[in-house]
């Protein structure tokens, strides 16, 4: 099974708060950034080797506009302005999956809000 690594156990950008007031989240919580660009999420993650892994962006969306976001391993961006659409309302996630090349040890995944209205609200990250 992949390595999961919750959003509320994560760094996020000032303004964002730990929030549980919408269903279906894992762990305690979810990261609820603030409404603006460059609101982010990042994770640390362990990978035992270096190589390439899949990882997963559970996220939720509960309006009808695109929430874009920038992602970035280990400080360089991997893809630029991924869309997080809309997911129908807050209580139902989605996983926004990609390949991304880890080094052995510890590497950052940060999410970055490229649009005034943030981020979607973020649930986990899972690696491999
Ligand atoms: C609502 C919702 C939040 C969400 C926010 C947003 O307030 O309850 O969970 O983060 O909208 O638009 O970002
Ligand atoms: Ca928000």
């Amino acid at each position: 099974p992949p390595a999961r690594y919750e959003a509320e156990a994560a760094a996020f950008s000032a303004g964002s708060t730990v929030d549980s007031d919408h269903t279906g989240y894992t762990g305690t919580g979810f990261v609820n950034t603030g409404n603006a660009s460059g609101a982010y999420v990042e994770w640390t993650v362990d990978a035992a080797a270096a190589g390439n892994v899949p990882l997963a962006v559970r996220y939720a969306n509960g309006t009808t506009v695109n929430r874009p976001m920038d992602i970035a391993v280990n400080g360089t961006t991997v893809v630029s302005g991924r869309a997080f659409n809309g997911t129908g309302d807050w209580n139902t996630w989605a996983d926004s999956t990609l390949t991304a090349a880890l080094h052995a040890g510890a590497n950052t995944v940060r999410v970055t809000a490229t649009t005034a209205t943030g981020a979607p609200n973020l649930d986990h990250l899972d690696v491999g």
